[in-house]
């Protein structure tokens, strides 16, 4: 079976990057587009950069937007460090970004084959759609790591990817494109652990020795931050939902964006309610328009993460 055809657009970030990782091996990467997120524009471009030369690929990396539609920049240093890749030795590397168009890249490559996987916040998008707004429509779908059916991350119910421009968010959910959702209640189910470092500094393969530096800058921040020593790997999920789909459970459900709340800005409010039998929409509902991930088989889903790591089976 061929592989599927995508883009990343993304801030590494420390899960970015091994959803970068990921990505490669499984599917046909025709671009990745930059967004300012974890880290600053100028930081994360310069991290999917690093990436592609670990990799040894040559995928174009495009720039895109350094803040959000509205506001401030938000930065996630405390998960990531000031580089978006804190405690991760640099390589030195020639690659330089392919553009500063993400959005004009993103326009140009959309059709009907091709996925975007959108693991920052979502303003490149949100700005394509400006500018087309049937773009999304014409893709095969958007894959998102963002939002939650539950609790948050940077507020009490709100995700960082969503929180960091809601307003770009809102545009993403309501532009009519197949879009699945891979909110925290599912990306915490994917962990890392320390035991998971350790077994990959064990193993002969730059990539796992990248990955191990990174987990284990990333188990140190999230210790500080909530007292266990365990990281969710929310991006690649959002990838494993392209190229493995079997590993999710879904339910089509109507999400939006909270742009207004004093305490629930950035919210993605899911109607979990039960729907009528036969495909009908409950009563003043609006039409249910995601797929909203609840469930990853997380051994198998961790199988493929370690293997595009460079893990050998059973090593
Ligand atoms: C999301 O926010 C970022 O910090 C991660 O890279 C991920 O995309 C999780 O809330
Ligand atoms: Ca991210």
């Amino acid at each position: 079976m061929s592989k599927p055809r995508l883009i990343i657009d993304c801030d590494p970030g420390h899960d970015d990057a091994i959803a970068l990782i990921l990505a490669h091996r499984h599917a046909e990467v025709v671009g990745i587009t930059t967004v300012s997120g974890n880290a600053p524009l100028d930081a994360t471009t310069d991290n999917a950069l690093m990436v592609t030369a670990l990799l040894g690929v040559d995928t174009p990396v495009h720039r895109g937007a350094a803040g959000p539609l509205v506001g401030e920049p938000a930065h996630a240093a405390a998960v990531h460090g000031e580089s978006g890749l804190g405690g991760v030795e640099r390589i030195d590397h020639q690659r330089q970004a392919a553009s500063d168009d993400a959005v004009g890249f993103l326009l140009d490559t959309a059709d009907e084959a091709l996925w975007v996987v959108a693991v920052g916040p979502l303003t490149n998008l949100a700005l394509a759609l400006e500018r087309d707004p049937a773009w999304g429509r014409r893709l095969a779908g958007i894959s998102i790591m963002g939002g939650s059916t539950d609790i948050g991350n940077v507020t009490r119910v709100a995700e960082f990817n969503i929180f960091a421009d809601p307003e770009a968010a809102a545009r993403v959910f309501d532009c009519g494109a197949r879009l699945t959702m891979c909110g925290l209640n599912l990306t915490r189910q994917l962990r890392s652990n320390d035991a998971l470092a350790e077994r990959l500094r064990r193993t002969d393969s730059p990539l796992a020795q990248f990955a191990a530096q990174s987990f284990d800058d990333l188990h140190d921040r999230i210790e500080t931050l909530t007292g266990v020593r365990e990281a969710a790997l929310h991006d690649p999920c959002a990838v494993l939902a392209v190229t493995h789909p079997e590993l999710l459970e879904t339910r089509r459900q109507a999400v939006s964006v909270e742009l207004d709340g004093k305490h629930t800005r950035g919210m993605t409010v899911v109607d979990q309610r039960p729907q009528p039998p036969g495909g009908a929409t409950r009563r003043g509902a609006d039409a249910p328009t995601v797929n909203v991930a609840y469930k990853i088989d997380a051994e198998t889903a961790m199988g493929a993460v370690v293997e595009a790591l460079g893990v050998k089976n059973r090593e």
